[in-house]
C-alpha cells in the first residue's frame, strides 16, 4: 500500500485528480470505478474543471459505480444516479451511455447485479477504483462480515451505515435498508485502487485499513492484500496511524 499523506480535504481532492488524471491519459480506453458520499466530490469538482479547460478528456472512459440504494428510483434525489449525473456526469464529456450505476428499482434485483457483473468483466475490469471508507470498514457497501469472496450483490445496510447517510434524507425512516453493492472480490479485481479518507471521523477506520488485521469483520483489511493500492488521506484521517 503506499499512502500519501496531505494537509487537509482540499488537498487530498487536488492529489487524487492529479493521479487520476495522468492515469486516464496513459489509457486508451480507461474503466474507472466511482465512488459517491461525501469524500470524492471535492475530487469530481476539480475534474469538472479540468475537463472544461481540456487537461482531461472522458470521451474514451467507461464507468461504474460502486452502488446504489435498493427501491430508490434512479431519479430520487436521493439515489448514487441522482448524485452522479449532478455532481459529475452531465457536468464532463463522458457519453451517457457509457456510465453503469446499479439499478436499485430493477424488478428483480438479484439479476440486476449478475448483469453488472457481466457488463464489468466484459470491459476486463475496472482499470482504477476509486473508495471511500465507511467508518465500520465497510467499502462500497460491503458491511463487516462480508465474505471476501462476494460478487456484487444485495445487502443489508448496518445500522451504523443508516445513520451515517441520514444527514441525506429527510428522516431517519427513508433511508433505504438494503444497498446493490460490487462485492469485493469485484473491487479486488481492479487493476489500482485509490482510496480516499478525510476528516477525524475516519481516523480510526483508517488506522485499521493500515496496520489491522486482514478479517472479514473489517472489508477495508483486504486491500492489504492488493498490490496496487494508494491511499490518499489527510493529517486528520491519519491521526491515529503511527
Ligand atoms: C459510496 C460508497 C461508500 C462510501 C463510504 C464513505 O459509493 O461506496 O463506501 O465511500 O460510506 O462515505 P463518505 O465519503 O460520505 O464518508
Amino acid at each position: 500500500m503506499e499512502i500519501v499523506k496531505v494537509k487537509n480535504y482540499e488537498e487530498m481532492s487536488e492529489k487524487a485528480s492529479t493521479l487520476m488524471i495522468e492515469k486516464l491519459n496513459n489509457l486508451e480506453k480507461p474503466v474507472l470505478g466511482l465512488a459517491t458520499g461525501s469524500t470524492p466530490e471535492g475530487l469530481y469538482e476539480i475534474l469538472i474543471d479540468k475537463n472544461k479547460r481540456n487537461e482531461v478528456t472522458f470521451e474514451n472512459v467507461t464507468s461504474f459505480n460502486l452502488d446504489e440504494y435498493a427501491g430508490l428510483k434512479n431519479t430520487d434525489p436521493n439515489s448514487y444516479h441522482h448524485y452522479m449525473n449532478e455532481k459529475l456526469f452531465k457536468h464532463i464529456d463522458i457519453p451517457k451511455g457509457n456510465t453503469h450505476v446499479p439499478n436499485g428499482s430493477a424488478s428483480d434485483l438479484e439479476k440486476e447485479c449478475q448483469d453488472y457483473e457481466a457488463l464489468i468483466r466484459d470491459k476486463n475490469h475496472v482499470d482504477i477504483q476509486l473508495l471511500g471508507i465507511g467508518g465500520n470498514g465497510h467499502i462500497g457497501f460491503n458491511e463487516p462480515g462480508t465474505p471476501f469472496t462476494s460478487r456484487t450483490q444485495v445487502i443489508n445496510l448496518d445500522e451504523s451505515t443508516r445513520q451515517a447517510n441520514a444527514r441525506f434524507f429527510p428522516s431517519m425512516e427513508e433511508v433505504p435498508t438494503q444497498a446493490i453493492t460490487m462485492g469485493i472480490e469485484t473491487i479486488m479485481e481492479s487493476k489500482e485502487i485509490i482510496l480516499l479518507a478525510s476528516g477525524e471521523n475516519k481516523a480510526e477506520a483508517v488506522e485499521s485499513l493500515i496496520n489491522g488485521e486482514v478479517t472479514e469483520d473489517f472489508p477495508a483489511s483486504i486491500l492489504q492484500k492488493h498490490a496496487h493500492v494508494t491511499i490518499i488521506a489527510d493529517e486528520a484521517a491519519l491521526s491515529k496511524v503511527t
